[in-house]
């Protein structure tokens, strides 16, 4: 961890955890058991990640896109899901973690969508880190739902349309209490964005690597750290403006 500054760590990470179907392959083992393993480099990124004091981690588990999967696997993931949201929720009290979800939980099945519930309540007076899970999560789906919302308040008129900004536009997000990320990180050797966090990505760092996610460890998260660390931000100025405060 010595490589790390401590001082300026990324406010939010988010991760695209991809990779599970190909390390199963890799260990000639069922998808599944791909999946299971990616539940563990979950346990390992959330605990990892709140040690380091980051204050927003993000983790990608399922897309709308996802749901084209074959039926058992998506089921799976359900029954996973539902697993590993039990088997946390006390570590998560623990450790000053609250859960939220972004997406469309309303097409989970009642039984996940309970547990889930369950979940983000008993742990929403937890202020440590926020752990968003982003599930049956489609960044186009969220800016239409988004566009909607400020339509339904114009026609009601509690806004008018001169009112929208870039700003107040996010308030209208699904991840309106959440500042945007700071550093994406995509497992797997895939360079791409596949639907995650469109708005929100607007001025992250991208950091990809090769590591199918059911191997990506602690290490692997300092290195991505380390790595954000030495870029710099320059959100369109040129470097000499950003000295100066
Ligand atoms: C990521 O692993 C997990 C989910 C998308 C739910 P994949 O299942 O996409 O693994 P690959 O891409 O097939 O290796
Ligand atoms: C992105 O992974 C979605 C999640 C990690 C949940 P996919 O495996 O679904 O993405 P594509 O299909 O390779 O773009
Ligand atoms: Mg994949």
């Amino acid at each position: 961890m010595e490589r790390i500054d401590e001082t300026r760590l990324p406010n939010h990470i988010a991760i695209i955890m991809d990779g599970n179907g190909r390390w199963a392959r890799k260990n000639a083992l069922r998808r599944l058991a791909g999946h299971r393993k990616g539940a563990d480099s979950v346990r390992n990124v959330v605990r990892s990640c709140r040690r380091l004091g980051i204050k927003f981690l993000t983790l990608y588990a399922f897309s709308v896109e996802n749901w084209q999967r074959p039926e058992a696997e998506v089921s799976a993931l359900m029954s996973l899901l539902e697993d590993y949201l039990r088997s946390e929720l006390q570590e998560m009290n623990d450790k000053d973690i609250r859960l939220m979800t972004i997406g469309d939980v309303d097409r989970f099945p009642g039984k996940t969508r309970k547990v889930l519930l369950n979940t983000v309540e008993k742990t929403s007076k937890n202020s440590g880190m926020i752990l968003t899970l982003a599930l049956s999560y489609g960044g186009r789906d969220e800016i239409v739902e988004s566009v909607k919302k400020v339509v339904r308040d114009i026609k009601e008129g509690r806004i008018k349309e001169s009112d929208i900004t870039r700003e107040n536009f996010s308030n209208y997000l699904y991840t309106s209490d959440i500042p945007d990320p700071d550093l994406l990180i995509r497992t797997s050797g895939e360079y791409r964005v596949s639907n995650f966090l469109l708005w929100q990505l607007a001025y992250a760092e991208l950091y990809f690597t090769d590591i199918l996610w059911p191997d990506f460890s602690e290490e692997s998260l300092f290195d991505a750290v380390a790595d954000y660390q030495k870029r710099e931000r320059r959100f369109g100025l040129i470097s000499d403006q950003l000295s100066v405060d």
